[in-house]
């Protein structure tokens, strides 16, 4: 029997008619996240047949061309395919489309018109979410212009999704937010972060809280080390204006990074409402110990550029050569850090967390690893026990990983690792929902629980701030690797110091002992 947690607050409008204003949807993430999430909603049966969606954009398109593109896209980027049949022309004729400067307010009253004649046909009750998929530089002009055309005005109720970056330094993110909120009241903001949608992000909570073999041990009695690591093969891509300005530490550690920290660290909420558990984030950001010299940040975080190298055998250029990246960079697009969450729980135990463009594989995981057991005469042998390590497989294969120790089959004593290893994407295969189809059904359902609130993004810029003040004034030596390898050296001193290792991620080959399955050590 399947347990349902019930996080949605009962109390929230209902999900059976909304109107998506979809700012931005001639651009990349609309294409490729957006569309097909609404369509695989539909496909379930998330959405019911009283929905409507007003892509907006300034280039002209008709409402006809419209649909072709959001065809394209699931065509492309759905796990479920379209064909122009039937079901493809019922859920195609939910789509509109409105060429709009953003600048020009009398465009929203006409939007306001469009969005009232759609909602009679669609009855679609009112409800409005608005996306915005732009540069944040955008999101305080829209909002008043929605407020000013008469958007907000109607029954029903008023949601804003929006998307990272949300600001490059807590001062700018207090600014986007300022201008927000003279429009939208913050239970009315989404704001996403796409990591808290992956399936394996949520079921961190259930793993710990759900299992009586984990909860009581999820503490500096006995675990010594957590480490997160995000590696990700591709370069720059063609966002190199963007992330040269950024650096891997704002554009991955303010956010995901750190809700991860949050999701392992955390207490058990008290209820399992958004607020509730949001709470409990909050904390754990809180919590987090400000480096307090320059000196402690270089000696706690490292910094790394890539330089050309090899990708799955393929040449890979420098990151200084990529496009729209300044010849003489100082980005960086590596970082790993150790963290202490200074309370009661985790006094004394470290994160560390690493995440980096151009490495060698694209995998994304949580290792805990629990201390180790004390020597005993019946376990001496010749090489010492490893000690246990639960490993939450997030991306891009989900799964859960367990390495235990167990006596080698047939010999007196030989003690071996052994894995128990639950992979959840060879059960239920890839096609579990996308983040951003989970979140946006959230979205429309009213649940904020997997969106930060303001004062997680604001304890979060607080943290990376001091990192980049420290790393301005002097602690930010920047390490070069070669594309294709781990990252500096440095990194692994940042572990070596305090007598622990980097813990191969899932599809590691460096010619070393790989403790996946099948047991090693027989
Ligand atoms: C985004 C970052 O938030 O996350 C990108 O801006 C990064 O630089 C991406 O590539 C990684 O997401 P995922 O889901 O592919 O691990």
């Amino acid at each position: 029997m399947m347990i349902e947690l019930g996080h949605t607050d009962k109390n929230a409008a209902s999900a059976d008619g909304v109107i998506f204003f979809i700012f931005g949807a001639t651009g990349d993430l609309a294409r490729r996240k957006l569309f097909p999430a609404i369509y695989s909603l539909y496909r379930e049966g998330k959405l019911t047949e009283r929905f409507a969606v007003i892509g907006l954009a300034r280039r002209p398109r008709t409402n006809d061309q419209f649909r072709e593109d959001v065809f394209r896209s699931i065509g492309e980027f759905c796990r479920y395919k379209a064909n122009h049949d039937g079901n493809w022309r019922a859920f195609a004729e939910h789509f509109y489309y409105m060429s709009l400067d953003i600048n020009d307010a009398a465009g929203f009253a006409r939007l306001n018109e469009l969005a009232g004649n759609l909602e009679q046909t669609f009855r679609t009750g009112g409800n409005r979410l608005f996306y915005l998929a732009l540069a944040p530089e955008l999101f305080g002009s829209v909002s008043s212009h929605l407020r000013a055309g008469g958007l907000l005005d109607n029954a029903g109720w008023h949601r804003l999704v929006i998307e990272k970056p949300l600001g490059y330094d807590l001062q700018s993110a207090e600014t986007l937010n300022r201008q927000i909120t003279q429009v939208f009241r913050e239970d009315e903001i989404y704001r996403i972060d796409h990591y808290l949608g992956k399936e394996m992000v949520q079921n961190i909570e259930v793993v710990r809280f759900a299992n009586a073999f984990f909860e009581p041990l999820w503490n500096n009695k006995y675990i010594a080390n957590i480490q997160i690591t995000v590696s990700e093969t591709v370069g720059v891509e063609d966002r190199g204006g963007y992330y040269d300005r950024a650096g891997a530490l704002r554009d991955m550690g303010q956010n995901h990074m750190l809700q991860m920290i949050t999701m392992m660290a955390m207490e058990a909420p008290s209820r399992l409402s958004p607020e509730d558990i949001r709470d409990e984030k909050v904390k754990v950001l809180r919590s987090l110990r400000a480096y307090a010299s320059i000196d402690e940040v270089r000696t706690h975080v490292v910094r790394g550029q890539y330089t050309a190298g090899e990708i799955k055998g393929k040449p890979v250029p420098a990151y200084r050569d990529e496009d729209a990246v300044a010849p003489g960079s100082e980005t960086e697009t590596y970082f790993a850090a150790k963290v202490y969450v200074d309370n009661f729980r985790w006094a004394g135990v470290p994160f560390y967390v690493r995440t980096g463009k151009r490495l060698p594989v694209k995998s994304t995981e949580i290792v805990v690893e629990f201390k180790k057991m004390p020597d005993h005469v019946y376990f001496a042998q010749k090489t010492p026990l490893e000690p246990n390590l639960l490993v939450f497989r997030v991306n891009p294969m989900e799964g859960i990983y367990l390495k235990m120790n167990a006596k080698r089959p047939g010999s007196q004593w030989a003690i071996v690792p052994i894995a128990m290893d639950f992979c959840q994407s060879c059960e239920v295969g890839l096609n579990t929902p996308e983040a951003y189809e989970r979140l946006l059904h959230d979205a429309v359902r009213g649940d904020a629980t997997y969106f930060t609130r303001w004062d997680e993004v604001a304890l979060a810029w607080k943290f990376v701030d001091r990192i980049e003040q420290a790393w301005n004034a002097g602690a930010g030596e920047l390490h070069f690797y070669p594309a294709g390898s781990w990252g500096p050296k440095a990194s692994q001193e940042l572990l070596a110091r305090d007598g622990f290792k980097w813990w191969p991620v899932q599809g590691q080959q460096e010619g070393e002992v790989v403790w996946a399955a099948p047991v090693t050590g027989m």
